[in-house]
């Protein structure tokens, strides 16, 4: 990770760009995603002004404004959120909603106000699941299950209003990467402890290499056609939880028994949903995310190459 820049130690921000190159401002860009998105956009040779929680607190709408304006980005890209699930069920739920509705809120409204585009990130989690027809596509009916996707979608709406003709809505799914505490990192390590691993077997989605998002999130925060509104990003192909471990497990090399359950054997504060499969239904402008066995290799890779 290169070190995170705050408009106040880099002068330069206003210096004219490269044609093409754009400054693009990152919030939460120390979290899992935001870590793979800074090394993905300086890597397409945009500035970028990458904010960690540290730097900017996006529920305090003033200094929001403050660090956008001074930036003065022709792109933002929204990662920062309050992603912990089951603890917006219980003493999270204000945070949930004050950094996944009003935040994301004001992140767009100063984006808006520099005349940068927004792109944020949302989720799955919008949705109950419970579809039996096919992926979900962005114009099937959201109805959250849990704060936290209540929280997002609420994010939507207010990323929407506050940017009307200048707004990307980013859904995604199941989420891991090589920054951060995720699915892969905790098979790895149980599975290193454990003979056997119960993994439940009945909920299904698209399993996401953070890079390969981070990619998508660049394009269309880059692209020279915007694409207002909400899109579905996630990677193609699709499994369960258990699936998901077996390969993990498998491609690792790890000698672990993964054995296939249900949810409601463990259950949690939040209810997840049960089919959380994304596809887009907006046609070739949207990026095309390869397949989650693709991902997971290099996951694994780079998981191997860091332990030497
Ligand atoms: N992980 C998934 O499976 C998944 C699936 C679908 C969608 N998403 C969405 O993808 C995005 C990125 O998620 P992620 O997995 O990268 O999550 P993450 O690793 O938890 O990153 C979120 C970042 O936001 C920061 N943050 C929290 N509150 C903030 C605030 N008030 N102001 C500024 N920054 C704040 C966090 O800082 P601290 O760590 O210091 O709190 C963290 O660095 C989120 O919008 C999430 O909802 C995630």
């Amino acid at each position: 990770m290169g070190p995170a820049r705050t408009p106040r130690n880099h002068p330069d921000t206003r210096e004219p760009l490269p044609s093409r190159a754009m400054r693009v401002l990152l919030t939460g860009a120390a979290g899992m995603l935001g870590r793979d998105l800074q090394t993905v956009a300086a890597a397409a040779g945009h500035e970028v002004v990458a904010l960690t929680r540290a730097d900017l607190d996006i529920s305090d709408p003033q200094a929001v404004q403050r660090a956008i304006t001074a930036a003065a980005p022709q792109a933002v890209i929204n990662c920062a959120a309050y992603t912990n699930v089951d603890g917006a069920e219980g003493e999270g739920r204000d945070d949930a909603y004050t950094i996944n509705a009003n935040g994301a809120g004001y992140v767009a409204h100063a984006a808006a106000l520099a005349d940068a585009r927004i792109v944020h990130v949302s989720t799955d989690y919008v949705f109950d699941g419970m579809k039996t027809t096919g992926p979900y596509v962005e114009s099937d009916t959201t109805n959250p299950q849990s704060v936290y996707g209540a929280s997002k979608l609420e994010g939507e709406l207010a990323v929407a209003r506050a940017a009307p003709a200048s707004h990307t809505i980013v859904r995604t799914s199941w989420l891991y990467g090589n920054h951060g505490p995720c699915f892969p990192a905790t098979i790895l390590r149980l599975a290193a402890e454990r003979e056997r691993l119960s993994v439940v077997d009945d909920q299904r989605g698209c399993p996401t290499f953070t890079p390969d998002l981070a990619q998508a999130l660049v394009t269309l925060a880059t692209g020279r056609h915007e694409l207002l509104g909400v899109v579905h990003v996630a990677a193609a192909g699709e499994c369960s939880w258990f699936e998901f471990a077996r390969e993990i497990v498998a491609l690792a090399g790890v000698d672990c028994t993964v054995l296939p359950c249900s949810t409601a054997q463990f259950p949690r504060p939040a209810q997840r949903p049960a089919y959380s499969v994304l596809r887009s239904e907006r046609g070739a402008q949207v990026p095309q995310l390869r397949d989650w066995h693709d991902g997971l290799r290099d996951y694994l890779r780079v998981m191997a190459e860091e332990s030497g």
